[in-house]
């Protein structure tokens, strides 16, 4: 929700912020702004709505080396040019860019009016940079922490000053980075807005507040001591986060998979299955925490964790947690999020901490907030991923809830032999998924079905009901068709009322033990006309014969099938948004990570 930049070097600052918010557009692209410092010590302002491309399309030539930049998922007020930030003060004098919410704007807002404020828009964030033209006095980071001492909300923050070479920020709640170069320093929400320039990063914690200039980075904490804070080195690089010649990131990324998963096993395997964290028998029962495609990953988690460890498993909703009664369960809680920044989950993981439960987070950014959360974190090693929907971190965190699974269950249910099969299977699915990856033109013909529904069904039992929950969402986020995942044994219960020769249904069909069920089901929804289409195991007749068209898969263990089964969904829901013309990689009103709740 919201990127925010900043540069201060000898580079053409304009050229820094324009190439970050770019890299930063997945967190929102409503509008976008820079403010930038020049030479003369006059403060530059250039804002509008719309995304990055069009702002850089009508924006002047401006000057300058020291700047702030944002680019906005609107919360508060609509997408327009004065609600885009930079916001400025009454003089002209100072800008700022803010991620996150400011709740008790209203008041704020009526007590500056009355102090004289000129307000120009409708955003919670202008309170912020009226509050600091009110509390400077020749010091911008005092007045940032004098301001926000009178907030309630969330924020990333970066303010500049005219005549100034200084850029102050401070988070509370919202991921802020500091990038550290040779003269230049930078700050941004994310890492990839900064890997061009540098892959040495500080992460600034809640209540930490900051100077940088291009000869330095000064951090003060809560209590407005100076601190020392160690660099990471982030082993990612700027190509990783480029569209290295495909259309899409989202298409680069499904095809990304194969090597993310190995990447996956090569970083935790081993560590995992020697974890003692995992060892203890001390806890019951597991209990898996998420949103969105994560949560699909956690109920995966769940029917993989219980098969193979005899371990019982609640997946929550992260939103819903703050509701949860306390029980005398002492569950070992596992948060799943690849960003490691949605405020569901990490208000669901102080709550765990709170209760006193061990906590575990699976994600795929290195020092994401939720890493400072828990006890102990598993990296999912998916690399960068821009496209708004999840595809290779998804495959990696079910890569995550197998290894878990099969480390639970060595030491209490699972046989030698057994670990043995399951791990090969896990080794074989880089080759198994670039089968699947090689069959993206046949998708792509195949979804011919889809592209004129204004509703679909994705049906699937077991461990394939949560594949196509995750099917439907992304055929959902990305092609704008409406589509509900559903366990096909509910379909008679109500859905099937829907059906007919208008509403698809793509059906995964795999031989476990739900094959017969799923054959039935799917014999009772082609006989209400819907045209199926079936995901199967490669060679299976019976299946062919029941379907309009079938995208058959390499055979690898039930267990393990939601894998190559969710790249085939996901290469439906890429070529029918691509075929009605959507754009992809931005789909409207949605964000790459959630930092509001
Ligand atoms: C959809 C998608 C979202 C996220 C959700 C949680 O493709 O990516 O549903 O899964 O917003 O995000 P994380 O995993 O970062 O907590």
């Amino acid at each position: 929700m919201c990127g925010i930049v900043g540069y201060a070097g000898p580079r053409d600052a304009q050229q820094v912020l324009i190439d970050g918010l770019q890299r930063l557009e997945y967190r929102g692209y409503d509008s976008a702004g820079i403010a930038v410092v020049n030479e003369e010590e006059s403060l530059q302002v250039f804002k509008d709505e719309g995304d990055v491309t069009k702002l850089t399309g009508s924006m002047p030539v401006i000057e300058g080396h020291i700047g702030i930049g944002h680019t906005r998922w609107a919360t508060c007020g609509k997408p327009s040019k004065e609600n885009a930030h930079p916001m400025i003060d009454c003089e002209n004098c100072i800008a700022l860019v803010h991620n996150g919410i400011i709740e008790n704007r209203a008041e704020l807002r009526d007590r500056l009016e009355n102090e004289g404020h000129i307000f120009t828009s409708e955003t919670d964030t202008e309170v912020l940079v009226h509050l600091l033209e009110e509390y400077y006095d020749g010091n911008l980071r005092s007045a940032l922490a004098r301001a926000l001492e009178d907030v309630k909300g969330t924020y990333a923050v970066a303010a500049v000053r005219k005549g100034s070479n200084e850029i102050v920020a401070a988070r509370k709640e919202n991921p802020l980075i500091v990038g550290l170069g040779s003269e230049e320093n930078f700050i941004a929400s994310d890492v990839t807005a900064v890997l061009n320039y540098t892959n040495k990063v500080i992460y600034i914690e809640d209540g930490e507040i900051l100077t940088l200039t291009p000869s330095g980075v000064e951090i003060f904490n809560d209590k407005g001591e100076k601190i020392n804070k160690d660099y990471i080195t982030i082993p990612w690089t700027a190509e990783d986060a480029q569209k290295g010649g495909f259309e899409h990131y989202m298409l680069k990324e499904i095809f990304e998979q194969p090597l993310a998963i190995h990447n996956s096993l090569l970083g935790n395997f081993d560590k995992i299955m020697s974890s003692d964290f995992l060892s203890s028998q001390d806890f019951s029962s597991v209990k898996l925490i998420a949103c969105g495609t994560s949560y699909n990953a956690s109920l995966v988690g769940k029917y993989a964790i219980e098969y193979l460890a005899g371990i019982p498993v609640t997946v929550e909703l992260a939103s819903e947690c703050r509701y949860s009664s306390e029980t005398r369960e002492d569950p070992l809680v596992i948060l799943v999020t690849q960003s490691g920044e949605t405020a569901d989950t990490l208000a669901a993981a102080r709550l765990a901490k709170k209760r006193g439960h061990r906590t575990l987070a699976v994600t795929n950014v290195v020092g994401s907030t939720i890493t400072r959360e828990v006890d102990n974190v598993l990296y999912t090693q998916a690399g960068p991923e821009i496209g708004v929907a999840a595809t290779k971190t998804y495959v990696t965190q079910l890569m995550a809830m197998y290894m878990l699974a099969l480390k639970l269950g060595k030491s209490r249910t699972l046989r030698r032999d057994e670990i043995h099969r399951y791990t090969h299977g896990l080794k074989s699915m880089p080759r198994t998924v670039s089968n699947v990856l090689a069959k993206s033109d046949e998708i792509s013909e195949a979804v011919g079905m889809l592209t004129n529904a204004q509703s679909a069904f994705f049906l699937g039992r077991h461990i394939n009901y949560p594949t196509m929950l995750e099917g439907a969402l992304k055929l959902k986020e990305i092609s704008y068709i409406h589509a509900e995942g559903y366990a096909a044994g509910e379909l008679k219960h109500g859905p099937l009322a829907l059906l007919d020769s208008n509403t698809p249904t793509v059906a995964a069909c795999v031989w476990d033990m739900s094959y017969e069920k799923m054959l039935s089901a799917i014999s009772e929804v082609a006989a209400r006309d819907s045209p199926v289409l079936g995901i199967g195991i490669e060679g299976d007749r019976d299946l062919e014969a029941i379907v309009d068209r079938i995208i058959s898969i390499p055979e690898v263990e039930g267990i393990l099938s939601p894998i190559p089964l969710t790249v085939a969904v996901q290469l439906i829901a890429y070529h029918t948004a691509r075929k009605r013309g959507c754009p992809i990689d931005r789909p409207k009103n949605l964000a790459k990570s959630v930092t509001v709740d």
